[in-house]
């Protein structure tokens, strides 16, 4: 097999290459035929002029197939016409791999395909050059996360995905058979990261799995998805959680930016402004923004998916911000472990042009408060044994958040659904591939 010397997007005038890749189009004009070479890095053309090939290689051109995986070695050659400036004018063509002809999607989008189809055929759909940016961005979120987190002192950490508990509410809950007993797969580590603070190991982060049974078929939720958590210690309020988030988050919009410029050309994204500091709108400001617009929002309920679209609009119309903090929720909306000041929660969430990315605040670390928080939400104390023992010999006060990075890319990139930033998603309806 012939062996690549270089990607599409790296060719030099003058230089003999090697390529492989797929057949995105073959073109042929008599005298001159053409094909369209498809790599991860993006579209080179080949030429072959009657005159200046060999015949073997001008007939065989003819027998290939759309999405047949081929290597072409050749000279290339500055052609102002083609992609990227330069084509390859070809002394052998080696086939790797052939494409049965009726392909289920089309991976030059000449033909579109709704969702469903695509996500059907994701392994086709991901060929398509504005798919597998996507992807490369969200290597990028997560390198940048590394990046900064790292340099602000927090260690990687791993927990497990199987808990006797869950943690976020019970009705997301999946439950699983744990030989003699049950389980749940992890709803998010929002226990053993809170765990880790009793350990010494004192800011901690995991770019974790989160499993959850979400009922509704929604653009925005899926069974499975991933997140970005972490959790730090001496912490005198969650202003301290939230200024390490606008900074990551900060921090990783400024990285794409400057490393993915082509990716986001593709996308037609442009992420900027990259603000430093979050605006802060309260919850109580957010109920009223609301009802003055005419939402029927009431007071000490959770914003619906409907009114944090609209209070996006109007934090974007008022103060021409994309991010945004909502601070000071009603205590009975948030889970059993956040910390409060009477009736308020000191907690937060982070939207998105109007979607909640993140949630975070800081916990509660006293264990007799604990035990009746955990109770009122009508929980079982004994179920949280493990957990509560490691508040009873020295737990130092502590917060977090859990930022949801399939939530961050659909909202930085503009996508319609969730599922378009996710490789495989699954949700209600979908468990393959
Ligand atoms: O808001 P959530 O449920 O908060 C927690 O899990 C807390 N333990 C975080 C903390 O440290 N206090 O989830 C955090 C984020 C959400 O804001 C959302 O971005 C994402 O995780 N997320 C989901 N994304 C896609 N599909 C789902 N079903 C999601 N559930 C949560
Ligand atoms: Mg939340």
């Amino acid at each position: 097999m012939l062996k690549r010397t270089c990607y599409s997007d790296n060719m030099k005038d003058g230089k003999e290459v090697v390529l492989t890749g797929w057949v995105h189009e073959r073109r042929d004009l008599g005298g001159i035929k053409f094909i369209l070479l498809r790599d991860r890095e993006g579209i080179a053309q080949i030429t072959a002029p009657k005159k200046k090939v060999s015949e073997e290689i001008f007939k065989s051109m003819d027998s290939l197939g759309r999405e047949w995986i081929i290597a072409v070695k050749g000279d290339v050659k500055s052609s102002p016409q083609a992609p990227g400036g330069l084509e390859v004018i070809p002394t052998e063509i080696e086939v790797i791999s052939m494409a049965e002809p009726s392909l289920p999607l089309d991976p030059s989008e000449k033909v579109d395909a709704d969702i469903d189809t695509r996500l059907d055929n994701r392994f086709l759909d991901i060929r398509k050059p504005r798919v597998t940016a996507i992807f490369k961005i969200r290597s990028d979120v997560l390198t940048a996360a590394r990046e900064y987190l790292l340099s602000q002192a927090f260690v990687e950490i791993q927990t497990p995905k199987i808990s006797a508990s869950g943690t976020e509410g019970g009705t997301e809950l999946f439950p699983i058979s744990y030989f003699e007993r049950e389980a749940f797969l992890a709803q998010s580590p929002q226990l053993y990261k809170q765990i880790m603070m009793a350990t010494g190991m004192d800011r901690v982060f995991e770019i974790a799995h989160y499993f959850r049974a979400e009922e509704s078929n929604t653009r925005r939720h899926l069974s499975e998805s991933d997140a970005i958590d972490i959790e730090m210690a001496f912490i005198e309020n969650e202003e301290e959680i939230m200024y390490i988030l606008e900074n990551l988050v900060s921090h990783i919009l400024k990285y794409v930016s400057e490393n993915r410029k082509k990716e986001l050309d593709l996308l037609g994204v442009d992420i900027s402004p990259l603000p430093k500091s979050f605006r802060r709108v309260t919850y109580d400001q957010a109920i009223s923004f609301l009802q003055e617009a005419g939402f029927n929002v009431r007071h000490g309920e959770d914003l619906g998916t409907e009114s944090e679209k609209a209070l996006g609009n109007i934090v974007k119309e008022k103060y021409g911000d994309d991010l945004y903090f909502l601070t000071k929720y009603p205590l009975s909306t948030k889970p059993f472990y956040t910390n409060f000041d009477g009736n308020v929660a000191r907690a937060f969430d982070l939207d998105y042009k109007g979607v909640e990315i993140s949630s975070g605040g800081q916990r509660i670390h006293n264990v007799d408060i604990l035990k009746t928080k955990i109770k009122e939400k009508g929980l079982s104390v004994s179920s949280f044994e493990a957990y509560l023992k490691t508040f009873r010999f020295g737990m130092p006060p502590h917060g977090g958040f859990g930022l949801g990075i399939d939530r961050l890319i659909m909202q930085m990139l503009n996508l319609e659904n969730i599922r378009e930033g996710v490789l495989f998603p699954h949700d209600r309806r979908r468990l393959e591939p």
